[in-house]
């Protein structure tokens, strides 16, 4: 992984932002991805991360913090926040900005415990394929103190496997419609691609309960997205 993501961050935090990242997926065609829509403040962004902000409780976790937004936001708030992510310079960029609580870690690698775990922006992305979702939900789970929550935001991408009459089309070799190859490239440099998933609400509740949590739909988008809280 050469950190391109991390790269882009970092360039916008010191005043280096010259073009934006371009993504694409294996479902989609070329996207770009605007550096300071990953820099937004509370205002900007989508309502379910402002219901998830707003629904937050005791020590928080943020994990793909990314630049930061929600933790800081958090932390001006009065919570007490870690933000955590795989990129090295997410994590240098949410030091810059002024969070307090951060590591460069991976999910997996987190062994503190908490009262709210955040996962926002296609928060299963994380968990990158269907079948890695039990081992995230376990990990998760186990990251709760009592009566604790996990926040996470999706998107029901089935529309994009729809024809013209409405018929949902799949090819069932190549596993769950919604775990996608995932390509970005920044200023002419090509990440090392990955896989990302979207998973339906539906399929989430499933594996919730295979994993002893309580799922529910917090809030559903007007474009397939939604907001789900799950607890023990
Ligand atoms: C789509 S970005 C979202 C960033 C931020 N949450 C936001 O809303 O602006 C996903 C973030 O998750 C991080 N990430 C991906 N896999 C991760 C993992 N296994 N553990 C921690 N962070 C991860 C990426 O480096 C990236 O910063």
């Amino acid at each position: 992984m050469k950190d391109l993501f991390g790269t882009a961050l970092l360039d916008y935090q010191n005043n280096n932002y010259t073009e934006d990242i371009i993504t694409s997926t294996s479902i989609s065609e070329e996207d770009t991805l605007p550096i300071p829509y990953l820099f937004r403040s509370f205002d900007a962004m989508p309502f379910i991360e402002q219901e998830a902000l707003s629904l937050v409780k005791g020590a928080i976790l943020d994990v793909g913090a990314g630049a930061g937004n929600h933790s800081l936001y958090l932390q001006n708030n009065g919570f007490t926040v870690k933000a955590i992510d795989s990129s090295k310079g997410a994590i240098r960029v949410c030091e810059l900005r002024g969070v307090n609580h951060f590591a460069h870690i991976a999910l997996l690698e987190e062994t503190e415990t908490f009262d709210t775990i955040l996962l926002l922006m296609n928060g299963t992305g994380i968990f990158q394929t269907f079948q890695n979702i039990p081992k995230y939900l376990k990990h998760l789970k186990s990251l709760l103190n009592p009566g604790g929550q996990i926040l996470i935001d999706s998107s029901d991408i089935t529309y994009m496997f729809e024809d013209e009459d409405g018929g949902f089309w799949q090819d069932l070799h190549q596993g769950y419609h919604g775990e996608v190859d995932y390509f970005l490239s920044y200023k002419d440099e090509e990440e090392v691609p990955m896989k990302w998933l979207y998973l339906d609400f539906s399929s989430l509740h499933i594996a919730a309960a295979s994993a002893g949590l309580y799922c529910e739909m917090v809030h559903e988008g007007e474009h397939f997205d939604y907001l789900a809280r799950l607890w023990g």
